[in-house]
């Protein structure tokens, strides 16, 4: 694919390190704002980036062919709308878009034009994530999933000091619930589906969530997704089916090795993964379903993606977090 990057911040940093990985990848252009100007001048020098741009309109008008949206989130909709309408293909960072009714329209313009529209999740595209899938049957029926993703945030730090950075801005689509729950959900909805009710119990300080307590009702079980970013705790993942357990302690965006304890005695350990870097799997992905032209496969994505933005919409109404640009 020809990638074009609109962003310069963590994530685009992240990303770029990992981009010798991507053999089918010519990284063609750089958009950036005038305040990140020197970054961005920096980071096309060091990685061969062919184009800059702080112009949006130009940079879609540059010979890119996939745009890779890595803004803060209440960008995202508007950014991969314009490069759609452009005729590009879109990666999005997560959290997708922060309502459903978003997410809906750049589904539908996306098919209508046949073009690719990815949301870089990298659980989904790990190698252990595929096999714990295919070892869920061993746990028996399943009654109680628990996710446990804490992770102290410094920029909790600022917050509390009274400058807010875009992860705890309402103004930016921020919050636990977007900013780290949403990885739970992913993982919880890739591997079960739509749940049947969905109810949020967050903290809220100054407006926005800054941990809270997912409960996802499937039926048959029960799921608890927490999410913090204003306390940390060792990371847990349970799985627990009435023949056997499925534990992981690594968070479910890195998804390392996990174990399964049968109530047989057994035990087994699994790692399958084989990159270090959580973003290397989900970008041979996408550049290899580019390639193929697999919209297929990519619309199968977007599915998934539309289910966790219904999700993550519910649970915010259901717990009265609105964000101004919503409201
Ligand atoms: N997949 C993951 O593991 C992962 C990890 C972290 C973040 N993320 C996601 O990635 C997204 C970005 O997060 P981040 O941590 O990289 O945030 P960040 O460090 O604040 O970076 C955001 C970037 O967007 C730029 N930007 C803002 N408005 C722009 C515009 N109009 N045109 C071009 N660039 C613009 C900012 O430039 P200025 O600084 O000049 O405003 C900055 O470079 C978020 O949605 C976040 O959830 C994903």
């Amino acid at each position: 694919m020809k990638l074009g990057i609109v962003g310069s911040g963590v994530i685009v940093q992240e990303f770029l390190t990992i981009t010798h990985h991507l053999k089918e990848t010519e990284l063609t252009a750089i958009c950036y704002t005038e305040r990140s100007r020197e970054t961005g001048r920096e980071l096309a020098d060091r990685y061969h980036i062919k184009q800059e741009f702080t112009d949006y309109e130009e940079f879609l008008n540059s010979g890119a062919d996939t745009v890779y949206v890595a803004l803060p989130n209440h960008l995202h909709f508007s950014f991969a709308k314009k490069a759609l309408e452009a005729g590009k293909h879109v990666i999005v960072e997560k959290p997708f878009t922060p309502t459903y009714k978003e997410a809906v329209l750049l589904s539908e313009l996306a098919r209508e034009k046949g073009l690719f529209l990815l949301e870089a999740i990298t659980t989904l595209h790990f190698p252990n994530y595929k096999k714990i899938k295919e070892m869920l049957p061993a746990l028996g029926d399943i009654k109680i999933v628990q996710c446990n993703y804490s992770q102290y945030s410094r920029r909790y730090d600022s917050f509390k000091k009274g400058q807010v950075l875009p992860a705890f801005d309402p103004c930016c689509c921020g919050g636990a619930l977007m900013d780290i729950n949403i990885y739970n959900i992913h993982y919880v909805v890739g591997l079960f589906g739509r749940p049947k009710r969905v109810e949020y119990f967050p903290n809220v300080e100054k407006g926005i969530d800054t941990s809270g307590i997912l409960e996802l009702d499937y039926g048959t079980f029960q799921c608890i997704c927490v999410g913090a970013k204003d306390c940390k705790a060792p990371i847990a993942n349970n799985i627990q089916g009435d023949k056997g357990c499925l534990y992981q302690d690594t968070p479910v965006n890195v998804c390392k090795s996990f174990q399964v304890f049968l109530n047989d005695g057994t035990s087994s350990f699994v790692n399958e993964n084989s990159y270090e870097h959580r973003m290397v799997d989900e970008f041979i992905e996408f550049e290899s379903m580019i390639s193929r032209k697999d919209l297929e496969t990519c619309y199968q994505l977007l599915d998934h993606t539309l289910t966790v933005c219904e999700v993550q919409n519910i649970a915010r109404n259901k717990a009265g977090i609105v964000f101004p640009a919503n409201a």
